[in-house]
Formats: C-alpha cells, structure tokens, sequence
C-alpha cells in the first residue's frame, strides 16, 4: 500500500514537474506591430515624495548641519555640543528670547567663561548621521549671530573628523556684534580622504556670550542652486524620466493635526523667515526644501508639478467642516495655485518673482489632500466639491485629482494607491483592464511591493514590473503612476517605513532593484500600447508592448518571474522589423538578492546587442526584467 502511495507520488510528481517544465518552456507572443490599440500616456511615470525617512533634510536638500535652527532641546539642543579645547570653559543652552527673526525667535546660547587662542571654546554639530567631506571641495556656509561684546572676536568655523579632530578645512568669522546679523564663510578642503566621519566646530577665542542661529552648511549642489539639492540624488532621479512630481504628500501635507499640516506660505522666502514644522514622521522638518524649491526641482529635472493642496483633514481625525469653515484652505490653495502659475502682476506671482523666480511655472493637475477615505467623518465628498467648485472656477483648465471615489461631483482623476507582496501584484496585473474608460481618469499615486529593507529586494522588482506592465498596457486610463516613498536614510533611525526606493548615507546612495526597474520602464515608454497576444507561458509571466511611432521603435518588456527560465517565441507581424535589436536585462538568481549601500550593484541593467529576425526566440532567465527594443524599417 506503502509502497503504491510513493509509486502514485512519484508519478503526479513527474508529471508535475514535466508540465511545469512544459509551461516553463515555450510561449508564443504574437506582435502586431502596425495595430496600435491605445496612447501610452505621455505623463505615466513620475514621482511621489514627502517628507520622509528623512527624505530632505539628512537626504535629497544638501544641507549638511542637523537641526540648524536648534528645535528639540529634550535632552540638550539636539545634534549640538559643547566644545572646550585644552583648559577652556563654556556653557551652551537654548536661549528662548533672542533669535534673528520672528519666525526663529530662539537661539543657542553659548557663555564662555575663559578660552584664548589655543584653547577655544564653542559648539559642534554632528550632521546627520556625519557630514559627508570629499577632496579638494568648496563648502558654503552662514551663520546668524550675535554678541554681548564685539570683543568675543572672530569664530572660527571647521570641518573636523570624528576619529582624530583633524581640521579639514576651515575659515575665520568676523564682524560678530551685539545685533543679529548674517555671516557668510567658505570652506575648502584639500586632499583629505573621502569619509561621512566628520562634523562641524564653532569655536571662539574669548571669553565673552555669543548667540548663534540658522547655522548652515552646503557642499557643491546639482547644478550649483543655491539652498539646492544632492548631486548623486539628483542624478539618481534624472535617470528615472519622471514626467511628473507629485508634492508634498502624502501624510507629510496633513500633518498629524491641522496645525502641523504643510503650510505652504511658511515654507518660502528667505530661510530666516521660515520656522519650519514638525512632520507627522516624527522629526523637525527645516522646511529649507519649501513650495519653491519643489518647484525648481521639477524644472531641474523637466517634471511637471503635480501640486497636492491641504484639504481640510489631518491625521489624528482633525476635519474642517465643509462651508465657511473651509472657505480659508480654499483660499489657500487659490493662493498656492497662483503662487505657481500667476504672472508676476497678480500678488502671488509677484511673491513667487520676489522670491527669485520670475517666470510662472506650468500647471495641469492639483490633488485635493491625501487618502481622504481615512477621514471617518465622512467630509471628503463635500470637501473635495468645494475646493474643486473653487478651483474650477479660477482656473478651468486645471485637472483636479481626488484621493478617494466620490459621489457630489464627477472626479477628473482619482488617485488609487497600493502598498502590496510581490504575489498580490502577480494576480492583479489585469487590475485596471475591464476600468470604465467614460469614468474618472486614473493616478496610481502611490505604489510598492513592499519586501525587502530598507530597499526594496529582486523579488519586490519582479512584482513592480509585473504591475507596471499592467499599468503601461492601460496606460490610456491609468494617466500617471509613482512610486512610494521614494528616498531612505539607511542609517539607525533614518527609516520610518520600509522598502524605499533609493537609499544613502551622508556620502553615497544606490538603487533598489526596483528602481532600476523603474529606469527601464520610465526610459523606454513608447506613445502607442500595440495590438499582441501572448500564448502559454508560465503564470507569472508577464509582458507589455510598446511603439515610439516617430521613431518606429517598439519596446516589448518582458518579466519572468518564474525560477526557471522561459523561451518566449516573439513573432513580428504587420511590418519587418531590422536585425538590430537591443536588450535591457535585470535579473538575480533569487527573490532575496538585493543591493545594499556596501554592496550597490549587485543588481544592476545590462544592456546588449540583440540579433532579430521576423520571429526572435528569446530565452528569458529565471527572475528576469527585460526590454527588448527593435526597429521597424
Ligand atoms: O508612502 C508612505 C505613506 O503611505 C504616505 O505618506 C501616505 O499617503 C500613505 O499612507
């Protein structure tokens, strides 16, 4: 009986693996390559981005100095402490009633009571988690202060390693008075080796007070912006083609309360006037990276804003109610609106132009808040039909974008959003296909495969690629799409949520596989979803087929998820396409394989020369991304 069990097993087991092996083996994709179906979206990939795992401050904004405003002051001033070199002696504390503005009213006190030339008394701050220093590079720095006596004489300013308190670089502040005042200082750096092991000194030489604030400290930033961004993030981002940015949130523009949601009017202007706020991620946001700075950043990288206004709900349950209570944040968001778009005779353009950037910036989706659906009291429908009504009103061509379904009014656009395993993705790539295409327009505003950390891993790639086939193949309904959250500081503490996209340090960064999945999908879109079949083939297999017509380039995409290899037999119909094609390939022995920032290329695209015929029969590898492209004559 025994022996007839494992007889029957051993069968059904052959047999599955032969019909495994079968399904494994041979697909057939069937190219129409003169039947486009529908457009592919000219906006479909973009980005999403909050104030996150540190996203900004300690991340993308290249400020190196960590609470320069001295915020937290629970177990002394947070990241700041005190120096007393040789026999010096000082005492530092948060000064509640002298600052450089109204909005920064407080300051750090530093008292020091006995210091001379070589025993120097001041501050240290320790960056986040460091602060990154390169050869031969050139810091920009400023600092408000002020002195009880001008005699407290010059501060010295130097970036020092950790391991040895050797100065790497430093520069001599002078002109320090009783009034507040701003102070500008540079520093160059020499041959010193590469490291995030440092940090900042503030000494002095006297005894004496001084009060210091906005102590701030920038290397070399992309394309040299003032208050700008990290050049290796940057570069990272560009690579992706985003066509849209989507700001500021995400829970970051509610806030936990009504009180701490992004209020955009305190985020711009010069640094000094901005108080910064505290983010529902649990940390101080500087607010240094502010509605302008976004603005600037889309252009840097060619993406249009896609501008997300409060809506009258935060986290904690806090709701406006809708009618004259909301009419100010609707107002508000008017206000933001022309802060954007207005020419500089209207009053926001004209602060928008103050502020340095003359020119309107283009405008054609606003998002009304963030997953309103968490709102139990039921306000959005008559929320969003207010701000929309408002909206519409001032400016018809906007698109306005609403965070859940709703019945008052017909959406332009609904925003859906999918945090997911790899598996929830593989079974739902037809998602969007049977979608009412009379309804609202669709914006995937948030979505991940969420495995791995703090990036994402192979696996989590394979199931990205598998829903961004499904996505690209409605890409007529489905307008936009981006991926959440998108940045991680890999150090202790740095993380709020897991599987971020992109992940650094102070000094270096790197890509997920996922991202590097998103690269290859955002390079190679295409303007036309074309006609195909797809016969057998393993069930988790899946594909998308593209046309750039002007170029007559199709881009087929291909993902094995499968752990054996798949031959996919690809037949070009309706037109001869040339014998040079070109192949795209990411792919990893397993699902747990992953890149770290000790190890970032592990996974990484490989691209070849491919040969194609009217048929190319493609092998595609265990765990596998691909584009294929090929050129029609
Ligand atoms: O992406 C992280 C968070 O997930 C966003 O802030 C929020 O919109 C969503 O719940």
């Amino acid at each position: 009986m025994l022996a007839k069990t494992i007889a029957r097993s051993v069968a059904i087991s052959i047999l599955f693996v032969v019909s495994s092996i079968a399904y494994g083996q041979q697909a057939t994709l069937t190219v129409h390559l003169d039947k486009p179906t529908a457009k592919v979206s000219p906006t479909l990939y973009g980005l999403m981005t909050e104030e996150i795992n540190y996203s900004y401050d300690g991340g993308l904004y290249a400020e190196m100095v960590r609470n320069r405003t001295f915020r937290g002051n629970w177990s002394g001033i947070l990241y700041w402490y005190l120096v007393e070199d040789g026999n010096a002696q000082a005492k530092m504390e948060l000064d509640k009633s002298t600052g450089p503005s109204a909005a920064l009213p407080e300051s750090l006190k530093l008292e020091v009571t006995q210091a001379d030339a070589q025993n120097q008394a001041g501050v240290l701050n320790q960056g986040y988690w460091g602060m990154a220093v390169t050869a031969n590079t050139t810091y920009s720095g400023s600092l408000y202060a002020r002195a009880d006596s001008p005699a407290i004489g010059s501060i010295t300013v130097k970036l020092v390693s950790n391991a040895d308190k050797k100065t790497l670089a430093s520069a001599t502040v002078s002109g320090v008075t009783t009034d507040w005042k701003q102070h500008q200082f540079t520093l160059r750096t020499g041959a010193v080796p590469a490291s995030s092991a440092n940090h900042l000194e503030l000494t002095v030489g006297h005894a004496g007070t001084l009060w210091l604030s906005l102590v701030s400290l920038f290397p070399p930033t992309y394309q040299n912006t003032p208050n700008g961004n990290r050049i290796d993030l940057m570069e990272k981002l560009a690579a992706m083609h985003p066509a849209f940015l989507r700001f500021p949130g995400g829970n970051y523009l509610e806030g936990d309360h009504i009180a701490d949601r992004f209020e955009w009017k305190k985020t711009i202007g010069p640094l000094v006037d901005r108080p910064g706020h505290p983010s529902p991620w649990r940390y101080y946001s500087s607010d240094g990276l502010g509605l302008l700075e976004f603005l600037e950043w889309c252009e840097d990288l060619k993406m249009q804003p896609l501008l997300a206004v409060y809506a009258g709900y935060s986290l904690a349950q806090e709701h406006v109610n809708p009618g004259p209570d909301l009419e100010p944040y609707v107002q508000d968001a008017l206000d933001e609106i022309e802060y954007v778009t207005g020419g500089t005779e209207t009053q926001w353009g004209a602060v928008r132009a103050k502020n340095g950037h003359p020119q309107p910036f283009k405008l054609t989706y606003v998002e009304v808040g963030n997953e309103d659906q968490f709102d139990r009291s039921g306000s959005y429908d008559a929320r969003y039909e207010q701000f929309y009504k408002a909206i519409k009103a001032k400016y018809p061509q906007l698109q306005i974008i609403a965070t859940t379904p709703v019945k008052s009014i017909r959406a332009d656009v609904i925003d859906d959003h999918f945090y997911r395993r790899a598996t929830e993705f593989f079974h739902d790539t037809t998602h969007y296909d049977k979608t009412d295409r009379n309804g609202p327009k669709i914006f995937v505003g948030e979505w991940a495969t969420r495995e791995g950390t703090p990036t994402p891993n192979f696996g989590a790639a394979l199931g990205d690629a598998a829903w961004m086939t499904g996505m690209e193949r409605n890409s007529d309904i489905v307008i936009m799409a981006s991926y959440a959250p998108l940045l991680v500081n890999v150090n202790p503490g740095g993380m709020q949520w897991e599987t971020d996209l992109i992940a650094y340090d102070a000094l270096r960064s790197y890509g997920s596989p996922s991202y590097y999945a998103q690269v290859m999908f955002g390079s190679y879109v295409g303007d036309a979803i074309l006609d195909s079949e797809l016969q057998s083939g393993g069930p988790k297999l899946f594909y998308s087929v593209t046309k750039d017509t002007a170029k007559k380039r199709t881009y087929l995409k291909v993902v094995n998820a499968e752990s054996v290899p798949q031959n996919v037999d690809i037949r070009f119909e309706g037109g001869t396409v040339t014998q040079n094609g070109k192949l795209i390939l990411l792919k990893a022995l397993s699902t747990e394989a992953t890149n770290t920032i000790d190890q970032p290329q592990n996974i990484v695209p490989i691209e070849s020369n491919l040969r194609v015929g009217s048929d190319l029969r493609y092998n595609a590898p265990a765990y596998s991304i691909q584009v294929i492209h090929v050129d029609e004559r």
